[in-house]
């Protein structure tokens, strides 16, 4: 490949003009995919079988590291990753194995990790407060659960998460099909977002009371995999299976892949009946989806991905660049879909749903809300507790992670029966969007904005635009009390955070 193929106009990379007096990206790395089977660049395991059981056991430590976020020329970043790295350690275990992870806490403050749209038991979901104790400075605390859902999940703190995330922790776990679909290869697309200052090192100023009642923490500096400037070598007629993971605080992205036309298969880790899309594909802050892509350009040829989610800020967020060696022929039919994961179908014949009704923000209508069973006004809520949401007039939890401390004493905002059927309207009543994330279920999507969905998509996390409304349904099969909450971090911490309780 030619050198000048790899270089970009540094204002393609990087988002926004703050970022233009940052130090040199012109250098485009093509970073290997982390195709599995082959050797897995970049990504550094510690691993064991478990002999007795099959349990696929990890040690974790999150502490903080230095990489090459900018690009090799540039010096290198300080954040906070796990085991020296952002993101960290692809974690990687079939269905119906048992996953243990041993995390270490090197940071100076305490944390925990939330095991982003699994299923598993309520104590080792790591929310501190409501399911475990933070896990302190110095100490190590086990995960240990079955795997029942194949697909792309991901892993991250609950502790002060937005400044957790915001510096670069978390990860992805891969669970794999029983079968391998019919790819070629299979690659891991982690999209982040910093915000870095003219220095270069990521800016502080977490929970600017700004970012929290507007769009977020919105960063300056897009990543695949933790590094600007992260492509993908093609090869001429292969089909690729790319799993996008959004662990960004706050930047939705809306990927465009040039002349090519994905399929997608599959969304928070949930298969989907293979639909081709040549618009964006969207993905929230939380969110997974799985393409399967036909290579479809000649050799050498290269394209560019953009991501122009806020159309007016489209920028280029990748390139694919084809080898000029060994073409394949294309496949000439559609894949079949990836099987379906064990989650029960709920009934809502004859259940009206609750509502939800999330209210505040910036040019919002909401006056006040109630705290601790008394009404308090916005300004005081803001102020004082820097709270600016509100989710049906109440502020559901007052302290949010940022503290970890304790949730006690805070009512949940719904309860069900175990084995009842959940139904809720979500109805966003703000002028920002918001990705709404449950812990603990996957959740049908059965309508939106009153429009009923012939095949609704089972999620975790469902993207609401503003004034946007949507009827979500799940059984209510595992007990305990399950975080429900904004994945735009900044929301979370002020005020857009519940949980619901199972029992
Ligand atoms: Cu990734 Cu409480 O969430
Ligand atoms: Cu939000």
């Amino acid at each position: 490949m030619a050198d000048d193929q790899r270089k970009w106009d540094r204002r393609d990379v990087l988002l926004g003009a703050g970022a233009a007096s940052l130090g040199v990206i012109t250098s485009y790395a093509v970073v290997q995919s982390l195709s599995r089977g082959s050797s897995k660049d970049g990504v550094k395991t510690s691993i064991a079988e478990d002999q007795q059981s099959s349990a696929k056991i990890y040690d974790l430590t999150a502490g903080p590291a230095e990489i090459p976020l900018l690009g090799a020329e540039s010096d290198p970043t300080a954040i906070w990753g796990y085991n020296g790295d952002a993101p960290g350690p692809l974690l990687s275990a079939r269905q119906g194995d048992e996953l243990a992870v041993n995390l270490t806490n090197r940071l100076d403050q305490p944390t925990t990790i939330h095991w982003h749209g699994i299923r598993l038991p309520n104590a080792m979901d790591g929310v501190p407060g409501l399911t475990q104790a933070p896990v302190q400075p110095g100490e190590t605390f086990t995960y240990r659960f079955p795997l029942e859902d194949a697909g792309t999940f991901w892993y991250h703190p609950h502790a002060n998460s937005a400044e957790q995330l915001g510096r670069g922790l978390s990860g992805v776990l891969i669970v794999e099909e029983p079968e391998q679909p019919d790819v070629d290869r299979d690659i891991l697309w982690v999209l982040d977002d910093w915000r870095i200052g003219e220095n270069g090192v990521i800016a502080d100023g977490f929970y600017a009371l700004h970012d929290m009642s507007h769009a977020g923490r919105m960063g300056n500096v897009a990543t695949i995999n933790g590094r600007v400037g992260t492509g993908l070598r093609a090869f001429a007629g292969e089909r690729i299976r790319l799993r996008l993971v959004n662990v960004a605080n706050a930047r939705v992205f809306g990927l465009q892949f040039d002349d090519h036309a994905p399929w997608v298969m599959a969304m928070d880790g949930h298969p989907v009946s293979p639909t081709k899309v040549s618009g964006p594909v969207t993905l929230a802050p939380g969110e997974r989806v799985d393409l399967f892509m036909d290579m479809t350009g000649d050799p050498k040829a290269s394209f560019r991905v953009r991501d122009v989610h806020y159309a007016r800020f489209a920028y280029t967020i990748g390139l694919i660049q084809y080898e000029d060696e060994s073409p394949k022929t294309l496949r000439d039919s559609a894949p079949s879909p990836l099987p379906a994961n064990p989650v029960a179908v709920p009934d809502v014949t004859g259940l009206e749903p609750q509502t939800f009704a999330i209210q505040g923000g910036a040019m919002g209508r909401l006056g006040g809300a109630e705290l601790n069973g008394e009404y308090t006004d916005l300004r005081t809520l803001a102020r004082e507790h820097g709270i600016v949401w509100a989710i049906n007039g109440k502020v559901p939890m007052l302290k949010s992670d940022m503290s970890a401390k304790d949730y006690g004493g805070s009512a949940p905002l719904a309860e069900f029966k175990l084995g009842e059927t959940a139904y809720l309207r979500l109805k966003n009543d703000t002028r920002w969007e918001h990705p709404m994330h449950l812990h603990g279920f996957a959740f049908h999507i059965l309508k939106r904005s009153g429009a009923e969905i012939t095949t609704p998509p089972i999620r975790d996390t469902v993207l609401l635009a503003p004034g946007e409304e949507a009827d979500i349904a799940f059984v209510a099969d595992n007990p305990g009390d399950w975080m429900f909450h904004c994945h735009v971090l900044e929301h979370q911490a002020s005020g857009m955070m519940g949980f619901i309780r199972v029992s």
